[in-house]
């Protein structure tokens, strides 16, 4: 049974998982021949973005051209999943909206956990006041209030919080159930 087309909306905090998880769920899939593609918001911004700021404006824009993309290919029967911040509830809705099949999954991390991951140093540099108008320093990030799967990265392993998404799409008849080669998932 071939995969339905489906954007997974990973939103949440610099430093909470995204990327990972997504990663995760890509290797899963792929070894059960799923077509999927991942927009990951600091690759997207480095080309399809490339030249916005970070202002609400800009943050909005970003989101609009990947929720575009993003229809565009699941539509098309490709598993999408997009890894930005996108911390404004409003245009995560809007894109919903727009989305056939559409699950926003929200990776919830504390600010304190993400900030002492602080992968890319991005966080040192915003309590420094070298950049301004990080999310989550001084700049806001609106929870999701209706995630159809929350991934709580500070207390699950990579892999728990993939087989939950996993698991969710299973359930909405997404993908075909996905067996393991130990049998579990
Ligand atoms: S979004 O707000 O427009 O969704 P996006 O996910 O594309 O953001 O990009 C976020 C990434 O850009 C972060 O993971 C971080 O590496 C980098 N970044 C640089 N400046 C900022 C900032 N002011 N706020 C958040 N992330 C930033």
């Amino acid at each position: 049974m071939l995969n339905k087309g489906v954007t997974l909306w990973f939103t949440g905090l610099s430093g909470s998982g995204k990327t990972t998880i997504a990663r995760a769920i890509e290797r899963r899939l792929k070894a059960s021949g799923c077509r999927v593609e991942i927009l990951d918001g600091d690759i997207v911004r480095t080309n399809l973005s490339k030249g916005l700021t970070f202002s609400k404006e800009d943050r909005d824009i970003n989101i609009r051209r990947v929720g575009f993309v993003a229809n565009l290919l699941s539509r098309n029967g490709v598993i999408v999943m997009v890894a930005a911040i996108s911390p404004y509830r409003e245009i995560r809705d809007e894109v919903r909206s727009m989305t056939e099949n559409f699950m926003e999954v929200y990776v919830n991390a504390p600010l304190e956990v993400c900030e002492s991951r602080d992968v890319k140093g991005l966080y040192a540099k915003a309590r420094a006041g070298t950049i301004k108008g990080f999310t989550g320093i001084d700049d806001p990030y609106e929870e999701p209030l209706d995630a159809d799967v929350t991934c709580y990265t500070a207390l699950e392993s990579v892999e728990e919080s993939a087989a939950k998404v996993v698991a969710q799409m299973e359930s909405l008849g997404l993908v075909p159930v996905v067996q393991s080669v130990n049998g579990r998932q």
